[in-house]
């Protein structure tokens, strides 16, 4: 049977940061590599979202926005419908992102010389923002359990110094695919207040959850700890419009809101109209039949590209539970990072993103994004197996 996800889309030319700044970054030829590296999908969004657009460009008038109504209470029927949360409208910021939502967050709760808590290996742009805003990064290394991330809260206790203000999680988490339990939010709650750190959950892949799994929305795992909590989601990856470039900052507590409130404001800081309009278009019941489509296909994806990778002698890929990132541990090949890199981007002609940039942990790793063509997938595999076939 085949899928809308099947069509092989030809992303060359067209200002994708994925394919067309694959070979200065990574030397892996335009011509015939796999682009598995920055995370969007080569998949086109759900037909809503194109139609939307295709009104907007045949009306022709780019004017300013306003009356964000529709597009806010688009977010209040998602957040509802699809995560059992309930928000207010006047909770939701609109920003350039959620690496700008990030941003935003260490520029009004914290100051110079502040430290931010990580548990990595993580998301590489937060600690990137950090550090650049003149900030400290924390580093709270995830533990290793059977090749499953899990977190170690006496562990992080004693890794405190005082002058920590936030802590960022990553839920889902990027990379490694875990979806944290109920249990383990209420952990991550509880450290935050222990050590009175303001909350900053990333759940921008909360839609891309793998058959079998749930994700829950830190205010559902940890109602108590709404005075401290800011929430970011976004339509952007779920929707693969990441060029749209906006993101939710979504804010229950008044004091969270009046402080985020005046540094977008000191920044002159407003969204751009197309964002908001596909944004509004893809957060309908069509848009959730497209993503359920989407997990199903993802999930398959995924499950061709482990069988291939666990079956050469010393990869290990992390099992999915949510995302598309696989995350493949080279440190069984007995090989240095050079070598196995070299193997992956020179013999096999993908570029995947190097793990150390996610931080400690991540040292022996590379990432790859299963979000193409299912044909591309299994040629990626078939390649990978070529590239080690002297270990088999
Ligand atoms: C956890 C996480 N947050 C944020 C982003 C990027 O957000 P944006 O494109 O909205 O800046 C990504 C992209 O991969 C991500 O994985």
């Amino acid at each position: 049977m085949t899928s809308r996800f099947d069509e092989i889309i030809n992303r060359h030319g067209t200002h994708s940061m994925k394919w067309d700044r694959m070979e200065p970054i990574y030397g892996v030829p335009a011509q015939d590599g796999i682009s598995m590296w920055v995370a969007d999908m080569d998949f086109r969004p759900p037909q809503g979202v194109q139609t939307a657009l295709d009104s907007m460009l045949t009306h022709g008038v780019y004017g300013y926005y306003g009356d964000d109504a529709g597009y806010r209470a688009a977010i209040g029927w998602w957040m509802q419908h699809r995560h059992g949360w309930q928000i207010a409208p006047e909770w939701i910021f609109t920003t350039h992102g959620l690496v700008n939502g990030t941003g935003m967050c260490v520029d009004a709760y914290t100051r110079p010389g502040d430290a931010v808590v990580l548990f990595t290996p993580v998301y590489h742009a937060f600690a990137r923002v950090i550090a650049a805003a003149g900030r400290e990064v924390r580093e709270c290394p995830l533990a290793l359990d059977d090749g499953r991330y899990e977190m170690d809260f006496d562990a992080y206790d004693a890794l405190m110094t005082g002058s920590e203000r936030m802590v960022i999680l990553c839920s889902p988490h990027n990379p490694g695919g875990r979806v944290w339990t109920a249990e383990e939010l209420r952990g991550v709650a509880e450290f935050a207040r222990r050590h009175n750190l303001i909350l900053v959950s990333d759940e921008i892949h909360h839609d891309l959850v793998m058959p079998g799994h749930r994700h829950t929305a830190m205010p559902l795992a940890a109602p108590d700890i709404a005075d401290r909590l800011v929430m970011m989601t976004a339509t952007t990856k779920t929707f693969n419009i990441a060029g749209s470039h906006s993101g939710n900052v979504i804010i229950p507590d008044a004091d969270l809101r009046a402080r985020f409130a005046a540094r977008m404001q000191a920044l002159g800081l407003s969204p751009n109209s197309f964002g908001l309009v596909m944004a509004e278009a893809a957060y309908t019941p069509e848009g959730a039949a497209w993503v359920d489509e989407l997990c199903a296909y993802l999930d398959g994806n995924r499950q061709v590209f482990d069988a291939a990778v666990n079956a050469i002698p010393g990869l290990r890929s992390m099992p999915l539970e949510a995302t598309y990132l696989a995350w493949v541990d080279f440190s069984g090949t007995g090989m240095d990072r050079a070598e196995f890199t070299r193997r992956v981007e020179q013999g096999a002609r993908i570029a995947a993103n190097h793990g150390p940039t996610f931080g400690t942990g991540g040292e022996g790793f590379l990432r790859f994004n299963l979000a193409t063509p299912r044909a591309v997938v299994e040629q990626s595999a078939e390649r990978l197996q070529q590239a080690f076939s002297d270990l088999q």
